[in-house]
């Protein structure tokens, strides 16, 4: 069929055509907005899951409702080896800035732009690497000196949200920060984080700092701070059920007027598990390679060797290729043991018996594929992988 007209959107952080499944996720975010703009307690939100399940895309939905409610609103993604205090002042600022123009007292709006600028310059050169303070960007006040910017990030993240959350208050609105990849902060940055949010949640301030990351994303929170728990609200993004999976291409398929056989959904959900990405995925080349309405369940088994290729090469090869020799040994290895698990939770201790190795030499290999997002960690001795299907890719590639 027409590939002008296809409407399925592979790719990370696409907006999917129909965001199927997350409806008690929004509604409920609703809800916090307006507690939280009410200055009544409430918890912030942390979502997890695993690679191509629709973290950020869900996180853009729950910023966009927060966009509808007039609030002020940033996002940052956090990166391994970079301070998030430049990125974080940057989001902070755009946040500002959305409040600001609907402010009636310019000079408090100057005031919290001092105080945000000093945050921001408080930054040590050497994380300045890749991030500039934008001079198009760039706060036109001075800097507000002795105000967020002693160098202890928590206080300085506590100061610099009060004075935020202050404004956005005027307005009888919130501010909202959005942190991607959150499970790459460092945990010194992540306690403060923690730390500050804890504090701003009790002075009752309008502001919320909602995260996503990878699945030990809330076992990494509870380390840094011991009340990281009770701080926010965790939510597991999954793969969709069949109703949502199914949902999610018909809804699209219909606004093009174009329908699918029962036989060929109950196919896709069978080659995708219902994994959002593979949803797409299968969709976009399904719609392709059909001949016309409605799609047949043959037109999805003629298509899927071209999506199976699809993804190995981007979805799957893409991350492979960033391993090294050993990392991916240590994949391979932990591949073969996996199939005898129903979760995919793969002892250490059996790994490095498995390559006959002592378990401590196997460490480099897997913090480095940590650090690469590939590999998570939520049970101690034990290691899974963060992309879904990634161990029979890897079975495929040595069988
Ligand atoms: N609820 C949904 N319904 C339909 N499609 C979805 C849904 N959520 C995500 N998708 C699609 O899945 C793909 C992956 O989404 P996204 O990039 O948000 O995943 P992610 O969890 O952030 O992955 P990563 O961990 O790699 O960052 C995109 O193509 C997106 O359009
Ligand atoms: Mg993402």
């Amino acid at each position: 069929m027409d590939p002008v007209r296809n409407p399925y959107a592979p790719g990370a952080g696409q907006r999917p055509p129909e965001l199927a499944g997350r409806d008690r996720q929004l509604t409920q975010f609703e809800v916090t907005l307006q507690r939280v703009a009410a200055g009544r307690p409430e918890r912030s939100m942390v979502l997890s899951g695993l690679r191509g399940v629709g973290k950020t895309v869900l996180l853009n939905a729950l910023r966009g409702l927060a966009v509808q409610r007039a609030w002020g609103t940033g996002k940052l993604e956090a990166r391994p080896e970079l301070s998030m205090r430049l990125p974080l002042a940057q989001a902070v600022h755009a946040a500002v800035r959305e409040v600001a123009h609907r402010h009636r007292d310019p000079d408090r709006v100057d005031a919290v732009a001092g105080v945000l600028k000093s945050f921001a310059l408080r930054t040590s050169v050497s994380d300045r690497k890749g991030v500039r303070w934008q001079p198009g960007s760039a706060i036109e006040v001075p800097a507000t000196r002795g105000r967020a910017d002693s160098g202890d990030l928590e206080l300085d993240l506590v100061e610099l949200f009060t004075d935020v959350a202050d404004l956005a208050r005027d307005l009888a609105v919130g501010i909202a920060v959005f942190v991607d990849e959150m499970q790459d902060l460092a945990a010194s940055e992540l306690a403060a984080l923690c730390g500050a949010c804890h504090e701003i949640s009790q002075q009752g301030a309008p502001l919320l700092v909602v995260g996503a990351g990878l699945p030990h994303l809330p076992v990494t929170l509870a380390a840094s701070k011991s009340y990281a728990e009770r701080l926010f609200h965790y939510v597991v993004v999954d793969r969709l059920p069949q109703e949502m999976s199914d949902r999610a291409l018909l809804v699209p398929a219909a606004a093009e007027g174009v329908d699918f056989e029962p036989e060929a959904l109950d196919e896709l959900y069978a080659l995708t598990d219902g994994y959002p990405y593979f949803v797409q995925a299968y969709g976009k080349v399904t719609w392709d390679s059909a001949p016309a309405s409605p799609i047949r369940v043959v037109d999805v088994r003629e298509a899927a060797p071209e999506a199976e290729g699809e993804l190995a090469v981007g979805f799957f090869g893409a991350r492979y290729d960033r391993a090294t020799p050993a990392e991916r040994d240590y994949m391979r290895t932990m591949a073969d043991l996996a199939v005898h698990t129903d979760d995919g939770a793969v002892s250490t201790a059996d790994i490095a018996r498995e390559l006959a190795r002592r378990p401590q030499s196997l460490s480099p290999a897997r913090d480095g594929l940590i650090k690469k997002g590939l590999v998570y960690s939520s049970e101690r001795g034990t290691v899974a992988f963060t992309v879904p299907h990634f161990g029979r890719f890897l079975r495929q590639q040595s069988g």
